[in-house]
């Protein structure tokens, strides 16, 4: 951990409320590995895949855990009425990656469903000479709070809140909430009851 801090420009600490959100049925985490922050919320509602295996072993149980790649789910199109990733986006390094998750969630997603996603804002890209970026989050679910750290290399692109819903925006979901705390924004989308519009 600490030679990751060296390594990385660290981002002011953060406290995230990690509030409650409304759901029916299972709720498919992407990347839902490491922390398991929505199967720690949600526990055995949640269906948390993740390509890495140890990230799934590392995670609170509770949720069904699944070892698979988010640019290729194998659930079968209108599975899920919630997809999360919680700061889960920040670790595709390709842009075109994360345009394949979003395109997956929308499929897997049932008309109405919702999308719920947490993550750096990196749109101003800070002056350092630093390789890596780490966020430092203080999350609170309940009344309970806990501290952890998610480090990447810095993306080649702007990767705003702004960027995040133009691309989901893309894959065919409509926007229809951000919260910001600091520099960590929460993003809620919606599948559209007609289909794409
Ligand atoms: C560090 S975790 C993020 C936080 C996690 N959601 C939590 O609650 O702590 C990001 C996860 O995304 C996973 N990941 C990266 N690329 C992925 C992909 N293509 N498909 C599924 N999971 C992926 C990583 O293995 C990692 O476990």
């Amino acid at each position: 951990m600490e030679e990751m801090v060296n390594r990385c420009y660290v981002f002011e600490p953060v406290d995230l409320d990690v509030k409650d959100f409304a759901s029916e049925g299972l709720i498919l985490d992407i990347g839902g590995g490491g922390e398991g922050v929505i199967g720690r919320l949600k526990g055995k509602e949640v269906v948390a895949i993740d390509l890495l295996r140890e990230e799934l072993e590392e995670a609170a149980e509770g949720p069904l855990k699944m070892v698979m790649d988010a640019r290729d789910l194998k659930f079968l199109d209108n599975s899920f009425t919630t997809a999360t990733a919680f700061f889960s986006m920040m670790y595709l390094d390709e842009r075109e990656d994360q345009r394949k998750v979003l395109a997956e969630a929308w499929r897997v997603l049932k008309a109405g469903g919702r999308l719920h996603l947490w993550d750096i804002d990196l749109a101003g890209r800070p002056e350092t000479e630093k390789e890596m970026y780490l966020v430092h989050l203080r999350y609170h679910i309940g009344g309970e709070m806990k501290e952890t750290g998610y480090g990447r290399r810095w993306p080649q692109e702007p990767r705003g809140a702004e960027d995040y819903i133009r691309l989901a925006e893309e894959a065919g979901f409509q926007h229809i909430a951000t919260e910001r705390t600091k520099h960590v924004f929460y993003l809620v989308f919606a599948k559209p009851v007609q289909g794409r519009c």
